[in-house]
């Protein structure tokens, strides 16, 4: 039977199923938004055939959240929703920016990130690291951006209904993952890949500090990247 999954949805199953059976006590940090969304179906469909990871003594970080949403608008409600239901993954182990006071302390307690999985806005931030965003972030509030409030707008019932702050991990939060995956799907996101991976870093860019990282894998559909 063919699978209706696209290719760079297996291949990032592929390499988050690879790490939790490497490692199985990895700590991740997940990304939420359309991107990841097939990845995770990818998973669950393999859960339900039997072929289920063990994720009992992994740690899942989201990566950023919404201040003052509808729940069903949360990163919380998508991630459990789309992916920690189908697991084995301890609710205690299940970590969300926006209800820890230290989060980078956490994260940190626990032996640091193993792999962090990026989606990519098209004005290039990472988690909700928006444009203008320094090097030296941690864990932090945040406003969004027009651009971002619009790019995510199809997600809610109305226009008016996509907060204007949200809680997301630092730059310097995920340039501690000993592995950093960016994942980045269609045509409308090549150009802000492009200006990210071949243009100076900056932080109007903060994708663009991925380069400064030695170990990152870029999956995309539009293109080679490595
Ligand atoms: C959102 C999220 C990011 C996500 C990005 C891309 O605003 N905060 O974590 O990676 O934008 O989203 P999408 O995959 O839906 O294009």
């Amino acid at each position: 039977m063919s699978t209706p999954y696209d290719e760079l949805s297996l291949k990032l199953a592929e390499l988050v199923a690879e790490q939790i059976k490497s490692q199985p006590a990895s700590n991740l940090a997940l990304p939420t938004g359309r991107t990841p969304l097939g990845a995770y179906q990818v998973l669950v469909r393999q859960a339900q055939a039997g072929q289920s990871l063990d994720w009992s003594k992994i740690n899942c970080f989201a990566l950023d959240e919404y201040v003052d949403s509808h729940e069903k608008d949360s990163y919380k409600y998508f991630l459990e929703q789309q992916l920690f239901q189908y697991t084995n993954l301890p609710k205690t182990s299940r970590h969300f920016p926006d209800s820890v006071d230290d989060y980078d302390g956490l994260i940190a307690s626990l032996g640091g990130l193993d792999l962090t999985v990026l989606g990519i806005g098209k004005n290039g931030h990472i988690a909700f690291n928006e444009p203008g965003t320094e090097l030296d972030s941690y864990t932090h509030s945040i406003w969004l951006t027009e651009c971002t409030r619009k790019a995510n707008q199809d997600l809610f019932a109305s226009a008016d209904q996509v907060p204007t702050r949200a809680v997301t991990v630092g730059i310097r939060t995920i340039l501690a993952s000993r592995h950093i995956i960016l994942v980045a799907s269609g045509e409308g996101k090549r150009a802000i890949v492009e200006k990210a991976l071949h243009g100076p870093v900056t932080p109007q860019v903060p994708a663009s500090f991925l380069k400064l990282h030695p170990h990152v894998t870029v999956l995309t559909d539009f293109g080679d990247f490595s």
